[in-house]
């Protein structure tokens, strides 16, 4: 049975997560180290070009849509979490990948990319609250639970692009494979050719949303593994029927939105088409019209026809960018209230002409790196990603 889905009270991991305390190891925010330009300088723009100038095609720059303006504009590649993680696995020659992005963003990049290749996060703070909802230790603990239970051979783990290094480690050591939210649906087959099972890792949503909308699944056929709840708050019995065991992870932005936005928008705005990212509550899905990765949101506003009515449930960057890209469409956000990814935004320009000052000056500032065992193992699941037909 599934359970009922709530927002988490704020916890210090919140603090951690607007830049204060220090957890370098975590997706958890750290202080940031160096002389920040002021947000205040006027020769931000061009200073950033200025540093990109010299740095020329040793230096590859990342942005991730959920990015700001001052910032995309520097970008080399824009795209959403799958085409960044190819991007980065095709740019053999540049020495130095910014990754203008989030933490577990940059691990995958370090990981996918050559030895000699470093990969630079402008601020160590931007970090992810989703992927900081699940920790090894705690999915090492479920494991061994499905493994007293004689389950753990029929299981699968697939884990969402948006989880730490240590996690990917984990899911390609027991035989399975990453996924972002355009390739969930082809991840999830690829998985059930292989086991009865799949254990999703850290977003409950896109694994419910994906099974049950994509797949036939029933709601039944899911259950929600609470790590904080002893053997996850599941019976025996529950764990050996389900067919897919959810973490209960989930997005703090695409979670704000709810059924109440939508049917206040199809109200407010006649004919309105309402889109969402599969990280959203599976009942704002069930009652959306379209469903798709950022990467589709963006296609789908492109090719429609002028003067058509949109209501869009994915981070507000990017939903103010295509809508500035569009003025002969109606495009509007999904809910009434401003929902950035605060982390995402903990990359500005001030941080962003930091970094590539100092790659200007011969020092490599917030280089991420991940262990060679965590890396070797990530690297199994990523690439069976990248491999999915
Ligand atoms: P995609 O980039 O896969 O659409 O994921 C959205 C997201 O939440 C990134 O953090
Ligand atoms: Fe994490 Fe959600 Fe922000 Fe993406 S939008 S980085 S999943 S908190």
């Amino acid at each position: 049975m599934t359970e009922t889905w709530a927002e988490p009270a704020p916890t210090a991991t919140a603090l951690l997560l607007l830049g204060r305390g220090s957890d370098a190891d975590s997706e958890k925010g750290v202080d940031c180290p160096g002389e920040l330009p002021p947000a205040s300088d006027p020769d931000l723009v061009a200073r950033a070009k200025a540093a990109k100038e010299k740095l020329g095609s040793s230096v590859f720059i990342l942005g991730h849509h959920y990015q700001r303006d001052e910032v995309i504009q520097f970008a080399d590649v824009t795209g959403d979490s799958f085409k960044l993680a190819q991007q980065a696995a095709a740019r053999p020659d540049a020495e130095h990948i910014v990754f203008c992005g989030v933490h577990f963003m940059a691990e995958s990049a370090d990981i996918l990319t050559k030895e000699h290749q470093k990969v630079v996060l402008p601020d160590l703070a931007a970090g992810c609250s989703m992927a900081d909802m699940a920790a090894l230790t705690q999915v090492e603990k479920a494991w061994e639970q499905f493994t007293d239970l004689g389950i753990a051979g029929d299981v699968v783990p697939v884990t969402y692009m948006n989880s730490t290094a240590d996690i990917k480690g984990f899911v390609g050591r027991h035989g399975g494979v990453v996924c972002t939210s355009s390739n969930a649906k082809r991840a999830l087959e690829w998985a059930y050719a292989r086991g009865e099972k799949v254990f999703f890792l850290p977003d409950q949503h896109l694994g419910r949303n994906t099974v049950v909308r994509e797949m036939g699944f029933s709601l039944d056929d899911c259950v929600l593994y609470n790590p904080h709840k002893p053997n996850g708050g599941l019976s025996e019995q529950e764990l050996r029927d389900a067919k897919i065991i959810l973490w209960r992870g989930h997005c703090s932005v695409h979670g704000r939105f709810t059924l109440d936005c939508v049917n206040e928008v199809r109200e407010r705005v006649p004919g309105v088409n309402v889109l969402v990212h599969p990280e959203c509550k599976h009942e704002v899905v069930e009652a959306a019209d379209y469903v798709g990765s950022t990467e589709y949101i963006i296609k789908v506003l492109d090719e429609a026809p002028a003067g058509s009515s949109w209501a869009v449930g994915t981070e507000l960057n990017l939903v103010r960018r295509v809508a500035a890209a569009h003025p002969d469409k109606n495009i509007t956000f999904l809910d009434r209230t401003v929902c950035y990814c605060s982390t995402m935004n903990r990359i500005d320009l001030p941080h962003l002409v930091w970094a590539l000052e100092e790659l200007v000056a011969g020092r490599v500032p917030n280089q991420i790196t991940v262990d060679g065992d965590t890396a070797h193992y990530a690297r199994v699941a990523l690439d069976q990603m990248l491999a999915l037909p």
